[in-house]
């Protein structure tokens, strides 16, 4: 039932590149990007993973529009060590290959936009926020700032800045485990916000001060997979989370019984990873009770809605049989557009008619299911 558990098992076709870096796609929108990664320690919370007392500790990365005049950018390495060499030996990459991936985004530039809105991200079941860097830094270049958070033990593996790290251990075997994780995961994304909201913290990232702050009173949320159903799930139990976004992610815990005030976006694999999914969002449709709209991406299947596309093409490999056959810069335009409009019309008081059908034309992958 965990089946966004990445499993590609396909061979690399192409030789490592001779470059020190593999640059991921420019941003196309109207801003150019910063980045900067925090480890939100959350003093009030012991992790309950963790086979010794620890407290519940985050990373997490924030990605926002930065000054066009902007003269410095330093580009950095994006997958943390342990993660590449997981990539590298996920698709038979020569080792040391994931290691040269990069966003062109300006790490630790100033934040230019406080005032935009705040959208926090949450990643799929053994994934990590990091493999979504090349849609979430599409999407801030469109005018919000984005704060990505990896959920430590659920992760695949998350690596601290002192050389910690953290493997999944979840075990999703046992009775009542995902209800479970899924309020440990909403928890996170709470205290995320609050941290937003914390000016010891975001004192850290340089453009905002007690000053300049983000705006944390109505924040966007989205996720992949089991991150959709943080989302939707967050929305409930938080009501500062006023719109979300889920890229094929089911709807459980018990927001499928409750179900939501807030507007709601859907975006599906056309063969999602169980038909159980689609009975389950029919079941649970009448219960979001404002905006809502799900569409069908034709062309894709679950593991489409992550960066694994963009890897593929960048490496020359032909990942179809795991990540469908939509190209990985088209999927991350499909879903920032959409994003885009979504949280546009919900976040900044803007329609633009994508969500009704306008433009169907430039998306014929998409069709339209239920509203
Ligand atoms: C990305 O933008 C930079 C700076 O504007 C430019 O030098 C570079 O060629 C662009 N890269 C691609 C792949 O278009
Ligand atoms: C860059 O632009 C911002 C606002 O657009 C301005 O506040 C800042 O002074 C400018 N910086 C430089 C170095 O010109
Ligand atoms: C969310 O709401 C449910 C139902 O009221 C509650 O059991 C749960 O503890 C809440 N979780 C968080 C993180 O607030
Ligand atoms: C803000 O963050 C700091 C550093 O983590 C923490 O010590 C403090 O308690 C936080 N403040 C609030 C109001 O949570
Ligand atoms: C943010 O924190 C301030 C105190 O530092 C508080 O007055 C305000 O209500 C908080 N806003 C939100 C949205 O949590
Ligand atoms: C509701 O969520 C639970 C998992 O928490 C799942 O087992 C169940 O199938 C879901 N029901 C619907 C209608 O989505
Ligand atoms: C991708 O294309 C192949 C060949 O046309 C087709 O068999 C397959 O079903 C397609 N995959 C998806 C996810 O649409
Ligand atoms: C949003 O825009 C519409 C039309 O432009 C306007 O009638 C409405 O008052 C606005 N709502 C808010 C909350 O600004």
């Amino acid at each position: 039932m965990w089946q966004n558990t990445i499993t590609l098992s396909l061979v690399c076709a192409a030789a490592a590149a001779t470059a020190n870096q593999i640059l991921f796609p420019n941003t196309t929108g109207p801003y150019r990007v910063g980045s900067k990664d925090l480890e939100l320690v959350d003093y009030s919370r012991n992790d309950i993973y963790s086979p010794l007392p620890q407290l519940r500790d985050l990373m997490t990365t924030l990605y926002y529009p930065i000054h066009d005049n902007q003269t410095t950018c330093t580009i950095d390495t994006l997958y943390t060590p342990l993660l590449a060499t997981y990539l590298d030996t996920l698709v038979s990459a020569p080792l040391g290959t994931f290691k040269k991936f990069a966003l062109p985004s300006c790490v630790n530039a100033p934040l230019a936009r406080p005032d935009l809105p705040l959208v926090l991200f949450s990643h799929g079941y053994k994934g990590s926020r990091l493999l979504y860097a090349g849609f979430l830094q599409e999407f801030a270049s469109h005018g919000f700032n984005v704060l990505a958070v990896d959920h430590p033990y659920d992760a695949l593996v998350v690596e601290y800045p002192d050389g910690r790290f953290v493997y999944n251990t979840f075990d999703e075997s046992v009775a009542g485990a995902v209800e479970e994780d899924l309020n440990v995961r909403v928890q996170d994304m709470i205290f995320a916000l609050n941290s937003m909201n914390n000016s010891t913290i975001t004192s850290q990232v340089p453009g905002l001060s007690s000053s300049k702050r983000l705006q944390t009173s109505r924040v966007g949320i989205l996720g992949h997979s089991f991150g959709g159903s943080t989302t939707l799930q967050a929305t409930v139990n938080d009501t500062r989370f006023v719109a979300g976004t889920l890229f094929d992610g089911p709807f459980w815990g018990f927001a499928n019984k409750t179900g939501t005030d807030a507007p709601i976006m859907l975006l599906a694999a056309l063969q999602p990873s169980s038909e159980d999914w689609v009975t389950e969002w029919t079941t649970t449709w009448p219960l979001l009770r404002s905006f809502k709209r799900w569409f069908d991406v034709a062309g894709t299947l679950h593991l489409s809605f992550d960066d694994i596309p963009l890897l593929a093409d960048l490496l020359g490999a032909d990942l179809s049989e795991s990540v469908g056959n939509v190209t990985g810069t088209r999927m991350i335009s499909m879903q920032s557009a959409f994003a885009t409009s979504f949280f546009n019309q919900f976040l900044k008081n803007e329609t633009d008619g994508l969500l009704d059908g306008g433009e169907s034309e430039q998306w014929p992958e998409i069709s339209f299911v239920m509203d």
